[in-house]
């Protein structure tokens, strides 16, 4: 499988002293990717540069603009990710004529053996294997993923996050784990990398009321798009059902 298509690519080519940096911003079809505001906008010629002014403005953490061609209005935004319905404060707005552009992360090798594929949300892409049936628990799924020199799917930024949930939902539709449980400490989530849950996703990835460790049983966070085509989060659940699972392809697991 490609990486999926974006309807426009500019080529943008920056010479900063003698070193040439070249960018390749995509437009957003629809209302399918969103971004965080840097800071105010401003006019400006055209998506180009937009993106090349935001570039001098705030470095590297200007991954994506949202431009709109009737105003000239430059918005500076920081990494796009697909649509997550907690963050309120993500542009473009719903509805509005602006149009998003993105700058593509840097793209992992993909050695794609055992139906691993590269998959693209937004400009930030992963090497995943989805499964084809369930595992019989958390654990399995880990080994599963740990026998093709793989782990669990980490979602430990936001952009990662909404490619979990996209393949997820596109791809599998039905309920799975993620590499992100608290078997060891209660309370205290972790990914598969061992990075612990940061204040911003503590906010945005857990469906409200949770996680609430009900029953005392509740050590795995696991997705269930198919319940709700709205649902964009986490649940804590059992680690001992039957569930789908994404691997993730790394380097050193
Ligand atoms: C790709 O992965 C398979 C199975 O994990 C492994 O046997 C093979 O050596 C890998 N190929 C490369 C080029 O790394």
């Amino acid at each position: 499988m490609s990486i999926k298509n974006v309807s426009v690519c500019l080529l943008l080519v920056l010479r900063a002293s003698s070193e040439v940096r070249q960018f390749f911003l995509k437009q957003a079809s629809g209302q399918d990717c969103q971004t965080l505001q840097l800071g105010e906008k401003w006019i400006s010629q055209s998506p180009i540069t937009c993106q090349r002014d935001c570039l001098s403005l705030y470095s590297e953490n200007c991954q994506s603009i949202i431009y709109n061609s009737q105003t000239g209005s430059c918005t500076p935004g920081s990494i796009a990710f697909g649509p997550i319905k907690k963050v309120t404060t993500s542009i473009p707005e719903t509805g509005s004529s602006d149009k998003l552009y993105y700058v593509m992360q840097t793209i992992p090798p993909c050695n794609t053996s055992n139906n691993f594929a590269l998959y693209d949300v937004c400009g930030t892409s992963a090497c995943l294997y989805l499964s084809t049936s369930r595992a019989d628990n958390y654990n399995d799924a880990r080994t599963f993923c740990s026998q093709m020199n793989s782990r669990l799917v980490v979602g430990n930024t936001m952009a990662k996050f909404s490619l979990f949930w996209y393949t997820s939902k596109t791809y599998i539709n039905d309920n799975l784990y993620t590499g992100l449980q608290d078997i060891d400490v209660e309370g205290k989530f972790v990914w598969e990398n061992g990075e612990p849950l940061s204040y911003e996703q503590k906010q945005y990835i857990w469906h409200d009321g949770n996680p609430d460790n009900a029953g005392n049983n509740q050590h795995c966070a696991i997705a269930f798009p198919e319940v709700s085509s709205k649902k964009t989060t986490l649940d804590d659940a059992r680690c001992d059902l039957r569930r789908h699972y994404i691997c993730e392809r790394c380097s050193q697991c």
